[in-house]
């Protein structure tokens, strides 16, 4: 028989404390309706620590520096690391088809250099990355001759971890096209593709908050999926400040589907409702 501290729920007030707390380290939203679903994942941490009160562990977690593994453990119990290579196919039809040839273009006519810098801003697990890396290893032409970096950044250390490791099992190679995979990837075993080092080396992991403003130099392409939805108007804003912050003048953004962010984007020319782009002036 289950005992009652394994299968209570959090109080409302226990509920709006863990909201807060989120919402202020990570900009993510829980909404009341999510009580069962945070009591369960909660529940799980307390069991491996040992600890059956909701407000003892809550106590531990503000306390904990930034880089303890707990904080992690909870985040990733918390967020949603859904992800594989090539989901949306059609926005990598895209970019295969249609960006990746458009700059080889202009990179002939010497209207830009043979360099190519991309986002893949919450990454989770690389997917994503290696997404991006494989189009172009099979669309951009002469790419030896270019200087490619392609960044990967999550607040989810564990996430980061395996995109380092980059190791993608059977349900995230599903979608990539058979002549890619043959091309691109190394069967590990019967179960687990490995990326060549072709595409490896291109690629760049870093710890990064979405809410923070992120270091670096521009880039001409940004990729920000399924994140965006579990953030709240005034997070989103703050987000989409820090994206734009980073987006080089004429460079593309990449959204999910349903990001919710239309009305921030009233000053970018829509490509598409998930493709905008930046005016170069
Ligand atoms: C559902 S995954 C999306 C992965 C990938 N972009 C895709 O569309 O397949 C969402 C990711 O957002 C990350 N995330 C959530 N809040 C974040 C924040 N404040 N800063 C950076 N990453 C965050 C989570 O750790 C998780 O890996």
């Amino acid at each position: 028989m289950k005992t009652e501290a394994a299968t209570r729920q959090v109080t409302d007030r226990q509920l709006n404390r863990y909201a807060t707390f989120l919402y202020d380290r990570t900009g993510i939203r829980i909404s009341p309706q999510k009580k069962t679903l945070l009591s369960n994942r909660l529940r799980r941490r307390m069991k491996a620590l040992g600890i059956d009160d909701y407000d003892a562990y809550y106590e531990l977690l503000t306390r904990l520096d930034p880089n303890d593994p707990e904080w992690d453990a909870f985040l990733q119990e918390i967020t949603t690391h859904e992800t594989y290579l090539f989901r949306d196919p059609n926005q990598w039809e895209w970019f295969s088809k249609k960006y990746l040839p458009a700059i080889q273009s202009e990179a002939r006519k010497g209207q830009r250099p043979k360099s190519l810098r991309i986002w893949s801003a919450a990454c989770s697990t690389g997917d994503e990355v290696y997404t991006i890396a494989s189009c172009i290893a099979s669309s951009l032409a002469n790419h030896s001759q270019w200087k490619i970096e392609i960044l990967g950044t999550d607040i989810g250390i564990g996430a980061l971890e395996e995109a380092r490791e980059a190791r993608f099992g059977r349900r995230a190679m599903q979608q990539v096209p058979e002549s890619l995979r043959r091309r691109f990837f190394t069967k590990v075993d019967g179960e687990t593709w490995e990326p060549k080092p072709v595409l490896r080396n291109w690629t760049k992991f870093q710890q990064h908050n979405l809410m923070e403003p992120l270091k670096a130099r521009s880039f001409d392409l940004i990729v920000i999926k399924n994140v965006l939805i579990y953030f709240d108007p005034g997070s989103k804003k703050t987000v989409f400040a820090n994206v734009d912050r980073v987006l080089a003048k004429g460079g593309h953004l990449v959204t999910g589907p349903a990001e919710g962010i239309s009305d921030l984007l009233k000053a970018y020319e829509r490509i598409h409702p998930w493709l905008h782009r930046k005016p170069s002036k």
